[in-house]
């Protein structure tokens, strides 16, 4: 099975607010992942990296753009022929997305219903198991399995249309790091066997330099890392602060006053609350990274 190039020109998304205003999620990009590549989407939360999974995969639809998969341009296609691409494509979600009343072999072979016999889809379905290491379990359900036993079970599911194109949207997001590394060997292996176009939206620089090219999605725009050994690209999507450590002075008299109007009257003697309230501010500003002096 050989992989396919993905190719996007000018892509746009943008998705309405309900306010009248609209929040642009990809804003033109343009790529080209080659044929077998194992491409790793990275950036802030929020930077587009679902949605242009979701555009890749016809899962979503471009407002604006060309998207082609291998030979089809599937930005052309109708609703019909779109759910036929979208059949056709491995997806893996951080959430596994497993259906919790099926076993795990019905879980695999459900792409498949109305294509093949039962007994096909078994055959093929089991085969996949194995190709995960879980034939074992073919009848146990999704709830009497461990977070990365089910991600498995989720990239049987993938893998059982024969895609050209694997998605994998943040998919060792919810397993522990071993677990995780044992994932991400487990695409390694599928990607040599089955030359797979691989696109992994992540978070997590190790998986990012498990891929053989690193783009940087960052409000909306994809950029290719010239540097791939730079990884700046990984941005916390929380707030942090600088190394550097400034000085701040606390002023017993602004302590005293923010201490009084903050506390019942009574609670603490005026004599020590400020000493008190400068030990914690000091505690407080040292959980920041900041070093605290009193101003005298
Ligand atoms: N269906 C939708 N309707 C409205 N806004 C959306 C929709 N899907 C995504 N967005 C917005 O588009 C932007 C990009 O979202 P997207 O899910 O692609 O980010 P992400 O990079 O995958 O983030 P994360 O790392 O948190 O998964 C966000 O601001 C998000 O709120
Ligand atoms: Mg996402």
């Amino acid at each position: 099975m050989a992989g396919v190039a993905v190719e996007l020109r000018d892509v746009t998304k943008a998705y309405p607010l309900g306010d009248g205003r609209t929040l642009t999620a990809v804003d033109h990009v343009s790529l080209r992942l080659p044929a077998g590549s194992r491409t790793a989407l990275v950036g802030a939360s929020g930077s587009g990296k679902s949605t242009l999974l979701h555009l890749m995969g016809g899962l979503d639809v471009a407002d604006s753009g060309t998207i082609i998969v291998g030979d089809r341009e599937i930005t052309k296609l109708k609703p019909s022929g779109l759910a036929d691409y979208r059949s056709s494509v491995g997806f893996v979600f951080q959430q596994f997305h497993l259906i919790p009343a099926l076993s795990l072999l019905d879980n695999v072979c459900s792409p498949l219903i109305g294509k093949y016999t039962v007994a096909e889809r078994r055959e093929r379905g089991m085969e996949l198991l194995e190709s995960v290491g879980l034939a074992g379990r073919a009848k146990a359900l999704p709830s009497q399995l461990s977070g990365g036993q089910r991600q498995r079970v989720a990239i049987a599911r993938a893998l059982v249309v024969q895609p050209d194109i694997l998605l994998a949207d943040e998919p060792t997001g919810n397993l522990d790091s071993h677990t995780g590394a044992e994932i991400l060997e487990l695409f390694a292996d599928l990607h040599n066997k089955l030359g797979l176009t691989m696109v992994i939206a992540t978070h997590d620089l190790g998986v990012a330099e498990t891929c053989d090219r690193i783009i940087r999605v960052s409000d909306g725009r994809a950029s290719m890392l010239e540097n791939q050994s730079d990884t700046s690209y990984l941005e916390p999507s929380i707030p942090y602060l600088e190394p550097s450590k400034p000085e701040v002075a606390i002023d017993q008299d602004d302590i005293q006053t923010y201490f009084s109007v903050g506390q019942p009257a009574g609670m603490v003697r005026p004599d020590t609350s400020p000493n008190i309230v400068s030990v914690m501010a000091m505690m407080l500003a040292g959980s920041w990274g900041l070093t605290v002096t009193q101003r005298t």
